[in-house]
């Protein structure tokens, strides 16, 4: 949206130009009509209809800069494109308590980003969200959604690059098959919510980050894992999974985190987590893994490793000794025995460590507690 000011400027250039031939000056009129009708002041138009609604329900201060005596364009939370078309909307933190009206976001013919988390956003997500097919980022993270309208088909969306859903109550209802076009996705957070594990996950090749945490997902985690090799981050913590860790995981050579906690997992931890030398966050509490730890030798690079509450059993190996980032390594109520690595904590900076309840012997290593508290 142009500034008043702006239009004014523009509208004493085209009256100055009236003394100029008559096709330039109609060149200029047209031009100057059509920037008024056009597509700022229908976003213009959208964003102050988008505030009635927001506020109708919510008590707020988000709008109080979206005045008309200011430019649409510096409205806070408003971002434009150098045509004065809105690109991005972030309202997120600002207490909004509504029913989401995509029909008229969705108009906003430019729009590529939309952040609304942390508000009270409730009722089901309408289909009309289908139209913003520009969307390139979309945050709706942390709101009291119901659920979806069903029946509800986002596969016009396929621009997606972020999606974050996670903590939004939206239930079984998703629109799991949707998820297939957006081959472009890279980040998808969908934990927090009730979902069966989403078997159209494991086709999308460029995502990076996968966030399905506390999501009440039963079953086994599927071997095509395996084939998200860009992953650095795995999050399937606080779920009701079961059966062994697919060996397909060592496929992922790019994870720095590994989040399993909370689980039902059992066996032992696959041949091939060796490869995984990237990963610095390990975290594996609360299963029934059994066997040793040899598969974790190679990981020098591990910052926290927790594997409080497992079944495993044999010695802490060497090699930890000399892992040099190791802040974290908790392996409480297990079946460790033997002495501990001599020179753990010779070369890294432990701050938390807990091996209780195991069958460790022998002495304290002297480093270990050197940065304790
Ligand atoms: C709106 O919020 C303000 C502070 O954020 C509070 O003082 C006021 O009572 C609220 N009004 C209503 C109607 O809840
Ligand atoms: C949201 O509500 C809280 C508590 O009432 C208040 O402190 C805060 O200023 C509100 N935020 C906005 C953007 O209105
Ligand atoms: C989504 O938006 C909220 C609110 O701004 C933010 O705290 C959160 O980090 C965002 N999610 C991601 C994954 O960036
Ligand atoms: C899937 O995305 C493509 C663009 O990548 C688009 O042309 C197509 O219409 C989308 N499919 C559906 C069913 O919306
Ligand atoms: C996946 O990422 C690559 C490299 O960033 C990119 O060239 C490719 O287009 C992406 N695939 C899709 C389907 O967007
Ligand atoms: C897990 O998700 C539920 C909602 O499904 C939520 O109430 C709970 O706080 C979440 N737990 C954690 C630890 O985030
Ligand atoms: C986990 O699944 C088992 C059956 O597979 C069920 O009995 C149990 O209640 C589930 N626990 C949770 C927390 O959902
Ligand atoms: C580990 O990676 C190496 C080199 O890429 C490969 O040859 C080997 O088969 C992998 N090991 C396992 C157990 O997957
Ligand atoms: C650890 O377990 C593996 C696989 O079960 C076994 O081959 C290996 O001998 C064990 N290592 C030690 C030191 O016990």
């Amino acid at each position: 949206m142009l500034s008043v000011q702006e239009n004014q400027r523009r509208l004493r250039k085209v009256v100055a130009s009236m003394s100029r031939p008559p096709l330039y000056s109609f060149y200029l009129l047209f031009c100057f009509f059509s920037l008024l009708s056009g597509i700022q002041s229908d976003d213009l138009q959208i964003i102050m209809k988008l505030k009635s609604i927001l506020l109708q329900t919510s008590n707020t201060s988000a709008f109080d800069s979206w005045e008309s005596s200011n430019s649409m364009c510096n409205f806070i939370g408003i971002t434009c494109n150098s045509q004065g078309s809105v690109t991005k909307i972030k309202l997120s933190h600002q207490n909004l308590t509504v029913v989401l009206p995509f029909d008229f976001i969705c108009q906003l013919q430019s729009l590529e980003k939309l952040s609304l988390g942390f508000n009270n956003l409730h009722s089901p997500i309408m289909d009309d969200l289908k139209n913003c097919v520009k969307l390139q980022y979309l945050n709706l993270s942390n709101n009291l959604f119901t659920g979806w309208s069903v029946p509800a088909e986002i596969s016009s969306l396929s621009q997606l690059q972020y999606l974050y859903l996670d903590g939004s109550g939206l239930s079984q209802t998703f629109p799991w098959k949707s998820l297939q076009n957006m081959t472009g996705l890279v980040q998808l957070y969908l934990g927090n919510n009730p979902f069966p594990f989403p078997k159209e996950v494991l086709q999308l090749t460029n995502l990076t980050w996968l966030d399905l945490c506390n999501c009440s997902i039963h079953g086994r985690i599927p071997a095509e894992i395996g084939n998200l090799k860009e992953l650095i981050y795995l999050g399937l913590w606080g779920n009701n999974m079961t059966g062994k860790i697919p060996v397909e995981i060592g496929n992922l050579v790019n994870l720095k985190k590994l989040s399993l906690s909370h689980n039902s997992f059992i066996g032992k931890l696959p041949v091939g987590l060796r490869n995984l030398t990237k990963l610095e966050v390990f975290h594996f509490s609360m299963n029934n893994l059994e066997g040793n730890l040899s598969e974790l030798r190679f990981l020098n690079n591990l910052v926290s490793l927790r594997l409080c509450e497992n079944e495993l059993s044999g010695q802490v190996p060497a090699e930890f000794g000399e892992f040099k980032k190791l802040a974290i390594l908790s392996l409480c109520y297990n079946s460790f025995t033997g002495p501990l690595p001599r020179n753990l904590g010779s070369s890294a900076k432990l701050y938390i460590v807990n091996l209780s309840m195991n069958f460790f012997t022998g002495q304290i290593p002297p480093y270990m507690c050197k940065q304790g508290t």
